[in-house]
Protein backbone atom coordinates (compact mmCIF):
# COMPACT_ATOMS: atom_id res chain seq x y z
CA UNK A 1 0.00 0.00 0.00
CA UNK A 2 1.08 3.47 -0.99
CA UNK A 3 2.08 5.19 2.28
CA UNK A 4 0.11 8.37 1.46
CA UNK A 5 -3.07 6.43 0.84
CA UNK A 6 -6.08 6.54 3.46
CA UNK A 7 -6.88 3.04 5.29
CA UNK A 8 -10.55 4.24 4.79
CA UNK A 9 -12.38 6.62 2.86
CA UNK A 10 -15.58 8.06 2.08
CA UNK A 11 -15.91 9.83 -0.55
CA UNK A 12 -19.61 11.40 -0.47
CA UNK A 13 -21.51 8.73 1.27
CA UNK A 14 -25.02 8.46 1.22
CA UNK A 15 -26.33 4.99 2.47
CA UNK A 16 -30.46 4.75 2.30
CA UNK A 17 -32.71 1.58 3.28
CA UNK A 18 -35.85 2.25 0.98
CA UNK A 19 -36.54 6.59 1.23
CA UNK A 20 -34.51 6.53 4.70
CA UNK A 21 -31.28 8.15 4.54
CA UNK A 22 -29.22 6.48 7.00
CA UNK A 23 -26.11 8.44 6.42
CA UNK A 24 -26.27 11.77 3.95
CA UNK A 25 -23.30 13.05 2.07
CA UNK A 26 -20.33 11.61 4.23
CA UNK A 27 -16.55 12.75 4.03
CA UNK A 28 -14.12 11.66 5.66
CA UNK A 29 -10.19 9.94 5.45
CA UNK A 30 -8.98 7.55 8.11
CA UNK A 31 -5.10 6.92 8.33
CA UNK A 32 -2.90 4.25 9.08
CA UNK A 33 -2.66 4.00 12.67
CA UNK A 34 -6.07 6.15 14.22
CA UNK A 35 -7.98 5.59 16.51
CA UNK A 36 -11.29 7.12 16.11
CA UNK A 37 -14.59 7.05 18.17
CA UNK A 38 -17.83 6.88 16.19
CA UNK A 39 -20.62 8.41 18.57
CA UNK A 40 -24.12 9.80 18.32
CA UNK A 41 -27.22 9.04 19.72
CA UNK A 42 -29.35 5.70 18.49
CA UNK A 43 -29.95 5.64 14.96
CA UNK A 44 -27.38 8.33 14.31
CA UNK A 45 -25.81 5.89 11.90
CA UNK A 46 -22.88 4.26 13.50
CA UNK A 47 -23.29 0.60 12.56
CA UNK A 48 -24.45 1.70 9.33
CA UNK A 49 -20.72 3.57 9.34
CA UNK A 50 -18.87 0.78 10.68
CA UNK A 51 -21.00 -1.87 8.31
CA UNK A 52 -19.99 0.66 4.73
CA UNK A 53 -16.27 0.42 6.08
CA UNK A 54 -15.83 -3.41 5.93
CA UNK A 55 -18.21 -3.67 3.35
CA UNK A 56 -20.60 -5.51 4.51
CA UNK A 57 -23.14 -2.86 2.84
CA UNK A 58 -22.40 -0.85 -0.09
CA UNK A 59 -22.77 2.80 -0.51
CA UNK A 60 -25.89 4.31 -2.27
CA UNK A 61 -24.78 7.08 -3.52
CA UNK A 62 -20.20 8.32 -3.37
CA UNK A 63 -17.48 5.67 -2.98
CA UNK A 64 -16.42 3.76 -0.10
CA UNK A 65 -12.34 3.54 -0.17
CA UNK A 66 -10.48 0.70 1.39
CA UNK A 67 -6.99 0.20 1.59
CA UNK A 68 -6.81 1.84 -2.07
CA UNK A 69 -10.01 0.16 -3.12
CA UNK A 70 -13.15 1.34 -4.31
CA UNK A 71 -15.38 -1.50 -2.89
CA UNK A 72 -17.82 -0.68 -5.37
CA UNK A 73 -15.71 -1.69 -8.00
CA UNK A 74 -14.31 -4.78 -6.93
CA UNK A 75 -15.39 -8.65 -7.73
CA UNK A 76 -16.67 -10.45 -5.18
CA UNK A 77 -13.23 -12.53 -4.43
CA UNK A 78 -11.33 -9.30 -4.08
CA UNK A 79 -13.84 -7.79 -1.70
CA UNK A 80 -13.19 -10.62 0.34
CA UNK A 81 -9.42 -10.31 0.16
CA UNK A 82 -9.75 -6.82 1.31
CA UNK A 83 -12.18 -8.13 3.26
CA UNK A 84 -9.78 -10.01 5.38
CA UNK A 85 -7.34 -7.26 6.45
CA UNK A 86 -10.52 -5.31 8.13
CA UNK A 87 -11.34 -7.33 11.92
CA UNK A 88 -14.69 -6.14 13.56
CA UNK A 89 -16.02 -6.50 16.94
CA UNK A 90 -19.96 -6.78 17.63
CA UNK A 91 -21.48 -5.79 20.71
CA UNK A 92 -22.96 -9.52 20.51
CA UNK A 93 -19.65 -11.00 20.22
CA UNK A 94 -21.11 -13.16 17.40
CA UNK A 95 -19.17 -16.40 18.81
CA UNK A 96 -20.50 -20.17 18.44
CA UNK A 97 -21.63 -20.82 22.00
CA UNK A 98 -21.33 -24.24 22.35
CA UNK A 99 -18.19 -24.59 20.70
CA UNK A 100 -14.76 -24.36 22.54
CA UNK A 101 -13.18 -21.24 22.69
CA UNK A 102 -10.42 -22.21 20.45
CA UNK A 103 -12.41 -22.91 17.66
CA UNK A 104 -13.97 -19.35 18.00
CA UNK A 105 -10.28 -17.99 17.84
CA UNK A 106 -9.33 -20.12 15.12
CA UNK A 107 -12.39 -18.41 13.31
CA UNK A 108 -10.00 -15.97 12.82
CA UNK A 109 -8.36 -17.47 9.90
CA UNK A 110 -11.47 -18.60 8.47
CA UNK A 111 -10.72 -16.24 5.60
CA UNK A 112 -7.37 -17.92 4.92
CA UNK A 113 -7.81 -21.29 5.57
CA UNK A 114 -9.30 -24.31 2.96
CA UNK A 115 -12.52 -25.39 4.17
CA UNK A 116 -11.28 -28.98 4.57
CA UNK A 117 -8.56 -27.27 7.04
CA UNK A 118 -11.21 -25.66 8.95
CA UNK A 119 -12.92 -28.96 9.13
CA UNK A 120 -10.28 -30.66 10.39
CA UNK A 121 -9.62 -28.55 13.36
CA UNK A 122 -12.96 -28.79 14.86
CA UNK A 123 -12.27 -32.22 15.67
CA UNK A 124 -8.31 -31.97 16.21
CA UNK A 125 -7.47 -27.80 16.96
CA UNK A 126 -4.95 -26.61 14.28
CA UNK A 127 -2.27 -23.85 15.38
CA UNK A 128 -3.46 -24.33 18.95
CA UNK A 129 0.13 -21.55 19.60
CA UNK A 130 -1.44 -18.83 17.84
CA UNK A 131 -4.63 -19.02 20.10
CA UNK A 132 -3.57 -19.80 23.17
CA UNK A 133 -1.10 -16.12 22.27
CA UNK A 134 -3.85 -14.39 21.24
CA UNK A 135 -5.75 -15.53 24.73
CA UNK A 136 -2.64 -14.40 26.64
CA UNK A 137 -2.96 -10.83 25.05
CA UNK A 138 -6.41 -10.31 26.02
CA UNK A 139 -5.69 -12.24 29.63
CA UNK A 140 -7.65 -15.27 29.21
CA UNK A 141 -5.04 -17.82 28.88
CA UNK A 142 -6.44 -20.42 30.71
CA UNK A 143 -10.09 -20.73 28.89
CA UNK A 144 -8.78 -21.82 25.87
CA UNK A 145 -11.00 -25.32 26.41
CA UNK A 146 -13.48 -23.59 27.36
CA UNK A 147 -17.12 -23.89 26.18
CA UNK A 148 -17.83 -20.44 25.55
CA UNK A 149 -21.23 -19.89 26.38
CA UNK A 150 -19.69 -20.74 30.45
CA UNK A 151 -17.61 -17.33 29.87
CA UNK A 152 -19.43 -13.73 31.46
CA UNK A 153 -20.07 -11.38 28.83
CA UNK A 154 -16.82 -9.53 29.66
CA UNK A 155 -14.65 -12.31 28.87
CA UNK A 156 -16.61 -13.45 25.49
CA UNK A 157 -16.07 -10.17 24.29
CA UNK A 158 -11.75 -11.00 24.82
CA UNK A 159 -12.66 -13.89 23.22
CA UNK A 160 -13.99 -12.27 19.98
CA UNK A 161 -10.93 -9.82 20.46
CA UNK A 162 -8.68 -13.01 20.34
CA UNK A 163 -10.50 -14.13 17.18
CA UNK A 164 -9.47 -10.54 15.55
CA UNK A 165 -5.86 -10.61 16.71
CA UNK A 166 -5.61 -14.41 14.87
CA UNK A 167 -7.07 -12.55 11.90
CA UNK A 168 -4.05 -9.89 12.13
CA UNK A 169 -5.87 -7.24 10.40
CA UNK A 170 -4.35 -4.05 9.20
CA UNK A 171 -7.93 -2.32 10.59
CA UNK A 172 -9.99 -2.90 13.74
CA UNK A 173 -13.80 -1.81 13.94
CA UNK A 174 -15.58 -1.99 17.03
CA UNK A 175 -19.52 -1.72 16.66
CA UNK A 176 -20.42 -0.29 20.63
CA UNK A 177 -18.09 -3.46 22.28
CA UNK A 178 -19.36 -2.75 25.34
CA UNK A 179 -22.86 -1.87 25.07
CA UNK A 180 -23.94 -5.48 26.95
CA UNK A 181 -21.11 -5.00 29.66
CA UNK A 182 -20.94 -3.63 33.22
CA UNK A 183 -18.62 -0.48 33.59
CA UNK A 184 -15.59 -2.08 34.62
CA UNK A 185 -15.29 -4.70 32.28
CA UNK A 186 -16.39 -2.19 29.95
CA UNK A 187 -13.69 0.38 30.68
CA UNK A 188 -10.92 -2.54 30.63
CA UNK A 189 -12.15 -3.80 27.06
CA UNK A 190 -11.60 -0.16 25.69
CA UNK A 191 -8.34 0.23 27.11
CA UNK A 192 -7.80 -3.36 26.08
CA UNK A 193 -8.57 -2.40 22.34
CA UNK A 194 -6.53 0.69 22.41
CA UNK A 195 -3.41 -0.95 23.92
CA UNK A 196 -3.49 -3.64 21.33
CA UNK A 197 -4.05 -0.64 18.73
CA UNK A 198 -1.36 0.95 19.87
CA UNK A 199 1.32 -1.92 20.30
CA UNK A 200 0.50 -2.99 16.94
CA UNK A 201 0.23 0.00 14.92
CA UNK A 202 -3.70 -1.13 13.68
CA UNK A 203 -5.99 1.43 13.00
CA UNK A 204 -9.08 1.70 15.26
CA UNK A 205 -12.49 2.13 14.77
CA UNK A 206 -14.98 1.84 17.63
CA UNK A 207 -18.70 3.02 17.62
CA UNK A 208 -19.85 3.66 20.96
CA UNK A 209 -23.07 5.12 23.07
CA UNK A 210 -21.09 6.86 26.10
CA UNK A 211 -18.94 9.67 25.13
CA UNK A 212 -16.69 9.74 28.12
CA UNK A 213 -14.98 6.59 26.83
CA UNK A 214 -14.51 8.26 23.19
CA UNK A 215 -13.33 11.20 25.45
CA UNK A 216 -10.71 9.60 27.24
CA UNK A 217 -9.48 7.02 25.51
CA UNK A 218 -9.60 8.42 21.49
CA UNK A 219 -7.60 11.21 19.94
CA UNK A 220 -10.03 11.89 17.29
CA UNK A 221 -13.87 11.78 18.10
CA UNK A 222 -16.54 11.89 14.70
CA UNK A 223 -19.83 13.10 15.88
CA UNK A 224 -22.81 11.85 14.16
CA UNK A 225 -25.97 13.13 14.03
CA UNK A 226 -29.20 11.49 11.70
CA UNK A 227 -26.84 10.74 9.30
CA UNK A 228 -24.38 13.17 9.03
CA UNK A 229 -21.13 14.40 10.66
CA UNK A 230 -21.63 17.05 13.14
CA UNK A 231 -17.75 17.35 14.52
CA UNK A 232 -14.96 15.40 13.43
CA UNK A 233 -12.19 16.41 15.95
CA UNK A 234 -10.20 16.03 19.23
CA UNK A 235 -11.44 15.29 22.67
CA UNK A 236 -9.82 18.65 23.61
CA UNK A 237 -11.99 20.42 20.91
CA UNK A 238 -15.20 18.92 21.36
CA UNK A 239 -17.09 21.38 23.96
CA UNK A 240 -20.18 20.55 26.23
CA UNK A 241 -22.09 22.53 24.17
CA UNK A 242 -20.92 20.26 21.10
CA UNK A 243 -21.94 16.96 23.22
CA UNK A 244 -25.44 18.34 24.04
CA UNK A 245 -26.24 18.88 20.47
CA UNK A 246 -25.20 15.66 19.41
CA UNK A 247 -27.07 13.99 22.05
CA UNK A 248 -30.35 16.41 21.54
CA UNK A 249 -33.47 15.39 20.68
CA UNK A 250 -35.99 17.14 18.92
CA UNK A 251 -38.40 19.51 20.46
N1 LIG B 1 -31.09 -2.74 7.24
C1 LIG B 1 -31.81 -1.63 7.52
N2 LIG B 1 -33.03 -1.43 6.98
C2 LIG B 1 -33.74 -0.33 7.23
N3 LIG B 1 -33.32 0.68 8.04
C3 LIG B 1 -32.11 0.54 8.59
C4 LIG B 1 -31.29 -0.61 8.38
N4 LIG B 1 -30.14 -0.44 9.06
C5 LIG B 1 -30.26 0.75 9.69
N5 LIG B 1 -31.42 1.35 9.40
C6 LIG B 1 -31.87 2.65 9.90
O1 LIG B 1 -30.82 3.59 9.73
C7 LIG B 1 -30.71 4.42 10.88
C8 LIG B 1 -29.31 4.32 11.43
O2 LIG B 1 -29.14 3.03 11.95
P1 LIG B 1 -27.79 2.55 12.63
O3 LIG B 1 -28.01 1.14 13.01
O4 LIG B 1 -26.66 2.85 11.73
O5 LIG B 1 -27.76 3.50 13.90
P2 LIG B 1 -26.80 3.44 15.17
O6 LIG B 1 -26.20 4.78 15.30
O7 LIG B 1 -25.87 2.28 15.04
O8 LIG B 1 -27.83 3.20 16.35
P3 LIG B 1 -27.67 2.35 17.71
O9 LIG B 1 -26.89 3.23 18.64
O10 LIG B 1 -29.08 2.14 18.17
O11 LIG B 1 -26.96 1.08 17.39
C9 LIG B 1 -31.79 3.96 11.86
O12 LIG B 1 -32.89 4.83 11.76
C10 LIG B 1 -32.13 2.59 11.39
O13 LIG B 1 -33.48 2.28 11.65
MG1 LIG C 1 -25.61 0.54 16.14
Amino acid sequence: MNLGTPIFELKNVTKQFGSFQSLANINLQIWAGDRVALVGSSGAGKSTMINLLNGTLLPTQGEVWVLGHNLSRLPRKSLRQIQRQIGTIYQQFHLVDNLRVIHNVNAGHLGRWSFFKAAISLISPMEVGTAAIALNQVGIAEKLYERTDRLSGGQQQRVAIARVLVQNPSAILADEPISSLDPERSREIIQMLRQLSQDSGKTLVTSLHAFEYARNYYERIIGLRQGRILFDASPLAVSPSMVEELYRTEE
